[in-house]
């Protein structure tokens, strides 16, 4: 489990969080959602201490990690793999290179162990046959499925996952949507951060709106539709517009 304790932090002498409180329970996958520069992507970097907090704790599994960056056990970096929005692929690597590059030394694996277990990842996203393949060939939702391959190599509990339907279409949206859900048949935990509400609503169990670097609630798909919030009605307007949309929405990703 993830908690994030009453975190407040300031960059440049702007507040960006507020007393931010949040709990991501273990198989679940939980959305953050919320406007452009609310803080989304701020919180994701909380969580893999690439960022200090100014106060506030941040627990993983009950334990105090808050602000250890560097510092954290390589067990600790493992459970936790991230899919940042931009990819972050390694250009000059192909795909194979890019999946295999956090198998690093130190896991003392063979050269037969490293390809059999990229094989069977790059399976997992439907990448087979592209393992000679350099990024820039790839298609955008293709490179998202290497990014998650990458990420998943290490074979961490929870993944992070920062806007990872930005900028695809409604199809390779859905691949990657239906990947998240997969993952958690499998058990893994997924923390997703968008600012598109259809998405949070299709996969999300657990749905935390933010507001101004703070959380405005949190809860059930039903439970957020229901909140009497002025934010949340007028974030939510569209859905509100038509709330047979969800049913919809929701039937639409169990094929
Ligand atoms: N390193 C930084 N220094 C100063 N301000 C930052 C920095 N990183 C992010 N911010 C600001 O913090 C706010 C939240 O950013 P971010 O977490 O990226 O938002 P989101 O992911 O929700 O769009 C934004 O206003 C952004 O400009
Ligand atoms: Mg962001």
């Amino acid at each position: 489990m993830i908690e994030l304790k009453n975190i407040s932090l300031e960059l440049t002498g702007r507040k960006i969080l507020h007393d931010l409180s949040l709990k991501i329970d273990d198989g679940t996958i939980s959305v953050i959602l919320g406007p452009s520069g609310v803080g989304k992507s701020t919180i994701l970097k909380i969580i893999l201490g690439l960022l200090k907090v100014d106060s506030g704790k941040v627990f993983i599994d009950g334990k105090d990690y808050t602000n250890t960056g560097e510092d954290r056990e390589l067990k600790l970096q493992r459970k936790i793999g991230m899919v940042f929005q931009g990819n972050a692929l390694f250009d000059s690597l192909t795909v194979s290179q890019n999946t295999a590059y956090f198998l690093c030394e130190s896991d003392k694996i063979s050269r037969e162990d490293i390809d059999s277990k990229v094989k069977a990842t790059l399976a997992f996203v439907n990448l087979d046959g592209t393992e000679d393949m350099y990024p820039e060939q790839l298609s955008g939702g293709m490179k998202k499925r290497l990014a998650i391959a990458r990420a998943l190599i290490v074979e961490p509990s929870i993944i992070l996952f920062d806007e990872p339907t930005t900028g695809l279409d409604p199809i390779n949206s859905r691949v990657i949507l239906n990947l998240i859900r997969n993952l958690k048949t499998m058990g893994t935990t997924s923390v997703i951060v968008t600012h598109i509400i259809n998405d949070a609503i299709a996969v999300g169990d657990v749905l935390t709106v933010l507001n101004e670097g703070t959380v405005v609630t949190s809860g059930s798909v039903k439970d957020i539709l229901r909140h009497d919030n002025p934010f949340i009605k007028e974030f939510l307007y569209e859905i509100y517009k038509d709330t047979s949309f969800i049913s919809r929405n929701q039937d639409q990703m169990q094929q």
